[in-house]
């Protein structure tokens, strides 16, 4: 059974600063759990510092600079030290720690991993091309077209009209790989969607325009290896303000509230779960995640808005709570997330990887 943990977490992506929190929190769960605690924290440069304990300002202790050494097995060196590390716990949050790039590193060094894998990971990073899996699998979502730079830059008006002809205002523009809201706009006339996509596409090239509705936000969390789930109750996100934005989710003390469990009826619970399994399906999901539904307010039709495979898991985070409250407490859903990450390392060790191997 894996024992060393290394806890991976800050990184370069903007969430950066919930990262820290969240691998506070993890480590203290960890700790409880009685696992050793190898804390590595990623710089905002994307520079490694070992760190004894997760500290409540971690750039001020960069003092121990550390790599992974890989030979018969893996270590965190310091200058002056070697911890031997059997499992990796990421717990970074969006661009190069949710998205696949890390979880590949993981599987190139050949260390078991918390979460989901490399296509998995990638695929629910990225908003348009989980769309088009979703799609596949029958799982409502609204309606959506992607705006390619390329395109963009040659055909403006034509992109414009077309959107505006299609869809109702407001329509939502989105960079497809991002997260926390960044590049988000609400746009509410066809005059400002020039500026809302110019304003994606500074984040990517690939922006999403989806049919904005008028919805609660419900979000459920899941737990398992493909195919085998379990999904918690739903709570609900109430933002105070005109959406669950960046402003709203961490600079406004007061930006949303938590709702556990959402105060729905048990039919939409129940469809929300299955939903939730499905899609999670759909993208072959390992370990865990947090699964984001839109109800809309004015007709009660559910949708699924986006899988989060690294969701926030500070004290306060959605993805705990949902799990408490369903009766898993922090310390066991961490042992849960670590076997499930074990058991599909050997899973993936029964497979040839050579014809003759
Ligand atoms: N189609 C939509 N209709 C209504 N609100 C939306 C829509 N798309 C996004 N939002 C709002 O914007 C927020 C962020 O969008 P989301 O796609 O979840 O991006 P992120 O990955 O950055 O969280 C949502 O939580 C919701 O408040
Ligand atoms: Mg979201």
């Amino acid at each position: 059974m894996a024992k060393n943990i290394l806890l991976l977490f800050g990184g370069v992506s903007g969430e950066h600063e919930v990262s820290c929190v969240s691998a506070k929190f993890i480590e203290k769960t960890l700790i409880e759990a009685k696992y050793q605690v190898i804390p590595v924290y990623i710089n905002t440069e994307g520079n490694w510092h070992y760190q004894s304990r997760v500290p409540d300002n971690p750039e001020k202790h960069e003092i121990n600079p550390c790599f992974l050494h890989r030979h018969s097995d893996c270590q965190i060196q310091t200058t002056d030290n070697k911890f031997p590390v059997d499992f990796a716990f990421p717990i970074i949050h969006g661009t190069t720690g949710e998205d696949g790039k890390l979880q590949g590193f993981f599987e190139f060094v050949d260390i078991p991993y918390a979460g989901s894998d490399v296509l998995s990971s990638a695929l629910c990073m990225n908003k348009y091309y989980s769309k088009l899996i979703f799609q596949s699998a029958h799982i409502p979502q609204v309606s959506f077209i992607k705006v390619e730079k390329h395109e963009w830059t040659k055909f403006p008006e034509k992109i414009i009209n077309n959107i505006a002809k299609d869809f109702r205002f407001p329509v939502f523009t989105k960079p497809a790989s991002m997260g926390s809201s960044v590049g988000i706009s609400r746009v509410q006339n066809p005059e400002n969607l020039n500026e809302a996509i110019e304003h994606a596409l500074k984040f990517d090239d690939l922006v999403m325009c989806e049919q904005g509705i008028s919805a609660r936000e419900i979000e459920v969390s899941i737990l398992g290896n493909f195919p085998d789930y379990k999904v918690s109750i739903p709570g609900e996100i109430i933002s105070s303000h005109d959406f669950y934005s960046y402003e709203a989710k961490y600079l406004d003390t007061n930006g949303a509230r938590l709702v556990i469990p959402a105060e729905i009826s048990p039919d939409q619970s129940m469809t929300i779960q299955e939903l939730a399994v499905k899609s999670f399906t759909s993208v072959q999901g390992c370990g865990f995640a947090r699964i984001d539904f839109f109800l809309n307010k004015e007709d009660n039709h559910i949708y699924l808005n986006e899988i989060n495979t690294l969701p926030g898991f500070t004290p306060v985070s959605m993805f705990p709570k949902l799990w408490e409250q369903s009766g898993l407490k922090s310390v066991d859903l961490i042992h849960k997330i670590i076997q499930l990450g074990v058991e599909k390392y050997k899973q993936k060790k029964t497979l040839k990887t050579r014809r003759n191997g």
